[in-house]
């Protein structure tokens, strides 16, 4: 047998793209790929590409720059584009560096190993259709040997909300959701490898409406089925549109003792003028009402948010009532962005809001937020919490893993308590993590 070849994947972006990236190196398993940690020793180097920050495209460019020596030094290494810039750039990626041997799109990766085949070949191969079929279903069904405690499993992609500052659409295509019962079974197969954890993911993730057997299922529905898989210990999911949250994905985050009392749930603005422009199609005031009522169904639902400043006409006064809203609301995680035009899109149409000004309001706006996320992590000092153990601490005899409200915990435990959920009292809040000891059972 020939020696393997070497793979090095680097991902940028969003969970979906750290999933797919997964999907795209087993798939290139079966030609013979191994994955290696460095670019310098690599056969063929894949960069999984995102495109929802400012200057992208500009990135992946740089970045295949810095790829030349490589290049030079091995004639034979071959290099790719996959993700979201290569949806979007297309052929012209391949136009602007001539090094890139492969381009493919989030829609056709089960063609990898046919196009790893022709870029062996000497040949360039460029692939970003958007095939009808289920490109999962052409994935090598082989994920057999063991894994960590947690795992993705994309259940649906594409988005068909138009948010007018987002590219998604564009390049992710309409929303798709996968059938039920492969997820299933995936998830199934997940669980037989050591995963007790599982986050549903897609860019609408709520609004899932997968083919099930008996009709269409909606999210609440496949949480339901999934929580029924013994040795699943953990769902969550991510990210989620207001406008999505049914009543009975509402009533599981009460009822379904599985799913995790966590929900990224983004508004992006507090001002129901902005709101409007940004096409969100929901008022600020019926997120607040949203949120009261998923909280009523779990009280300690620890609450995370995507926002942007800066959007295209906004006032202090909009600025002032995002912050009022955010006050409201109470946040334990946040990611919050400077708006960035994305060319395509129809807010990048208007005149952007002065960058010193955008500045200024992202500065306060985190503030706000850090402020926030520190006391959430605080208050769980003295409280009882279960951590699921993913790796070695840096000290001697700890382990690290993630407690049902997604905060990192630190705890002194014996190895075997690898993999497995343990019951821990959280007795110090640090910079970035908490610091726990184990509940004798
Ligand atoms: N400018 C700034 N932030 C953006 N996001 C998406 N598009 C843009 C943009 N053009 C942010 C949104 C979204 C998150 C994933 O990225 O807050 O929820
Ligand atoms: Fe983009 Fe999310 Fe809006 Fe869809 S719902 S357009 S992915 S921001």
């Amino acid at each position: 047998m020939s020696a393997p070849k070497k793979l090095f994947v680097k991902t940028y972006g969003c969970q979906m793209n750290v999933y797919d990236s997964e999907r795209m190196a087993e798939a290139l398993g079966s030609e013979g790929y191994v994955q290696v940690g460095t670019a310098e020793e690599a056969d063929m180097i894949l960069l999984n590409t995102c495109h929802i920050r400012e200057k992208a495209a500009e990135k992946v460019y740089s970045e295949l720059g810095r790829m030349k020596p490589l290049r030079e030094a091995n004639p034979d290494l071959k290099i790719g584009v996959a993700g979201c810039v290569a949806q979007a750039e297309g052929e012209e990626i391949m136009r602007r560096q001539p090094m890139v041997d492969l381009v493919v799109g989030p829609q056709t990766y089960h063609r990898l190993p046919a196009m790893a085949r022709a870029v062996e070949g000497g040949e360039k191969a460029l692939d970003t259709d958007f095939p009808e079929e289920d490109k999962f279903l052409h994935l090598p069904k082989a994920r057999k040997p063991k894994r960590g405690p947690t795992a993705f499993l994309t259940v649906q992609e594409g988005c068909d909300k138009f948010c007018a500052f987002c590219v998604v659409p564009y390049t992710r295509g309409a929303e798709v959701s996968r059938p039920a019962e492969r997820l299933l079974r995936e998830a199934g197969e997940l669980v037989e490898r050591g995963v007790r954890e599982i986050t549903l993911l897609g860019q609408n993730v709520n609004a899932y409406h997968g083919e099930g057997p008996d009709g269409e299922w909606g999210l609440a529905r496949l949480i339901r089925e999934l929580a029924t898989i013994d040795g699943l210990d953990r769902i969550r999911f991510t990210t989620s549109h207001p406008n999505d949250m049914e009543d009975d994905l509402i009533a599981a985050h009460g009822d379904c003792e599985k799913l995790m009392p966590y929900l990224h749930l983004p508004v992006q603005s507090g001002s129901d003028r902005i709101l409007k422009a940004m096409n969100r199609k929901h008022t600020a005031a019926e997120y607040v009402a949203l949120i009261e009522r998923i909280r009523a169904a779990r009280p300690d639902l620890l609450l995370s948010g995507d926002f942007i400043v800066g959007f295209p006409g906004e006032t202090e006064e909009d600025f002032e009532a995002t912050m009022d809203l955010v006050r409201t609301v109470g946040y334990g995680q946040a990611y919050s962005f400077k708006y960035s035009a994305r060319p395509g899109t129809p807010a990048a149409e208007k005149a952007p809001v002065e960058s010193a000004v955008a500045d200024d309001r992202l500065q306060r706006l985190q503030a706000l937020l850090t402020e926030q996320q520190r006391a959430a992590q605080d208050s769980m000092v003295g409280r009882e919490v279960s951590v699921l153990f993913e790796k070695a601490g840096r000290l001697e005899g700890q382990l690290v893993g993630k407690s049902d409200y997604l905060h990192a915990v630190h705890v002194q435990a014996p190895e075997h308590l690898m993999g497995q959920i343990a019951r821990v009292k959280i007795v110090e809040s640090g910079p970035n993590s908490l610091k726990g000891e184990l509940i004798a059972e």
